[in-house]
């Protein structure tokens, strides 16, 4: 990822952010970080970048001229450069160069305008925006910017805190810091960003490092005892009680959740499976719920996910769904719900599945032969022309990038893949001709599992109504099946 800050006082930034995890995420090439002084694109003669404001008031604005000039260089350069990382350790003036007048805007760059007056920050816009190639930040200083070129170059206008600072620089800094360190491969521990803080609605659990004893206070005897089912108990306690305590804004939604999980699982646990598991992960946010049913919108897998708890109930479900629904998949858990959802959204395909589900808690035993490994970007083309419900190459590239399908080696040679679907299921799976009927699909299904477990989630899949041979390799793994049939419809 790229990040350019746009600011009068390029050194704060550049001195703030060379150290600790994010200077060795600059060095490790996954995180550029480039301070743009605006300062350099004044065309006034003495350098200046603000005046005052039309109307009278306290104070000075930063003018449009200089902001928009430093915008276009920063957005040529992108388009220049494509995705190619610049330095992280280059000064800003060696590396860009002034705007031409023809040189025109990247229109597909995020451009971050921190204002008190913006979106209030959060974990869930960091995740969002980790995504991203490119983001470019705008420091504001002074009494505010020319709303004329914010109008014409900002995309998103954030705050990170009700409170007023003196300029833009420290919140660039905090946004850059909690997007970095989501990206792949910047935080060591990779799994570690997904079982903190804000994930799921809870604060974190308190944590004990040696001595066993210190000023008297011995470390919880349950954290020594070596039973891991006993310590996520009392570690899920500790969060709970914590968040109740500090945030009840946030106990209250995960208290909503937890029951819908229960209500969901009671009516039909393999059924609803993708719902609770989504709930359960921190991916899925409850829209709308009530006696009638209850919409989950996956905001990232743009999958919206409906059950009516009865059938007379369906079309009020339907009417939650907000918008016109393009781009959207739904996940569709009743038959009742798909006449009214047929009415409402222009839908063109439905695809009847069943849900598979390991309930078990113990790993499945993988042949030794085989080894599995990430599959990479590089792996497109060939995941692309072997993947036999290949259609949309944008979304295995998306798949491959956040290291998400896995393949199985035999002797360093591929012999097939399985990975995760964007809204938790397990699937993908595919074993190359040559290599069928030798249980590596199976091996792979299993080892699909064991991940899904050591990430604390109940493994589940969706399997097409009449694919038999799945079917029979779920059972032989001991997943339960769903009672009834559910509808992809998109
Ligand atoms: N600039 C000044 N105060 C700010 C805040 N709270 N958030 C973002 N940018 C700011």
């Amino acid at each position: 990822m790229n990040c350019y800050v746009m600011t009068l006082f390029p050194e704060m930034v550049e001195q703030g952010m060379r150290t600790s995890i994010l200077g060795k995420a600059m060095e490790k090439g996954l995180l550029t970080l480039e301070a743009v002084n605006i300062r350099d694109y004044t065309k006034d003669r003495h350098k200046k970048t603000d005046d005052y404001p039309y109307g009278g008031g306290a104070g000075m604005l930063m003018q449009a001229q200089p902001v928009f000039d430093c915008y276009r260089a920063i957005s040529e350069k992108i388009e220049k450069d494509g995705a190619a990382g610049i330095a992280g350790n280059r000064k800003p003036a060696e590396s860009l160069v002034h705007a031409s007048e023809s040189g025109l805007p990247a229109s597909n760059t995020r451009v971050i305008y921190l204002t008190p007056q913006g979106r209030l920050f959060s974990q869930k816009m960091a995740k969002e925006l980790s995504k991203e190639e490119n983001l470019i930040f705008l420091c504001g200083h002074y009494e505010g910017i020319d709303e004329r070129v914010l109008e014409e170059i900002v995309t998103d206008y954030v705050s990170v805190g009700d409170y007023v600072l003196t300029g833009g620089e420290l919140p660039a800094m905090v946004m850059v810091d909690a997007v970095a360190r989501l990206i792949p491969g910047v935080l060591h521990n990779e799994t570690s960003a997904d079982c903190e803080t804000f994930h799921n609605d809870l604060l974190e659990y308190p944590q004990y490092s040696r001595p066993e004893e210190w000023h008297g206070k011995r470390v919880p005897e349950v954290l020594l005892s070596g039973d891991h089912r006993k310590i996520a108990a009392w570690r899920l306690g500790q969060s709970e009680r914590r968040t109740a305590a500090n945030r009840p804004d946030l106990y209250d939604r995960y208290c909503r959740k937890q029951h819908y999980i229960r209500v969901l699982t009671e009516k039909g646990k393999a059924h609803h499976i993708d719902m609770t598991e989504s709930l359960r992960r921190g991916r899925g946010e409850i829209v709308e719920a009530s006696e009638a049913g209850i919409l989950i919108k996956d905001e990232e897998a743009k999958v919206y996910m409906l059950a009516a708890f009865d059938a007379d109930q369906a079309e009020e479900v339907v009417g939650w769904v907000p918008g016109d629904g393009s781009g959207w998949q739904f996940s569709v858990h009743q038959e009742s719900l798909l006449a009214p959802l047929g009415q409402r959204f222009p839908v063109s395909v439905r695809l009847p599945v069943y849900h598979v589900v390991y309930t078990e808690r113990t790993a499945v035993s993988v042949p030794k032969h085989l080894s599995f490994r990430k599959l990479g970007e590089d792996y497109l083309e060939e995941v692309m022309s072997r993947y036999h419900m290949a259609t949309d190459k944008g979304y295995l590239e998306e798949r491959l990038r956040g290291g998400h399908i896995y393949g199985a080696f035999a002797d360093d040679r591929l012999t097939g893949f399985a990975g995760t679907h964007q809204e938790g299921s397990i699937g993908m799976l595919e074993v190359y001709g040559e290599y069928r009927r030798q249980g590596i699909g199976r091996a792979l299904e299993s080892f699909m599992i064991n991940l899904h477990l050591s990430m604390g989630y109940m493994p589940y899949g969706a399997v097409a109504e009449g694919n038999q041979a799945s079917l029979g390799l779920q059972g032989s793994l001991r997943m339960c099946m769903s009672k009834g049939l559910l509808y992809w419809v998109w």
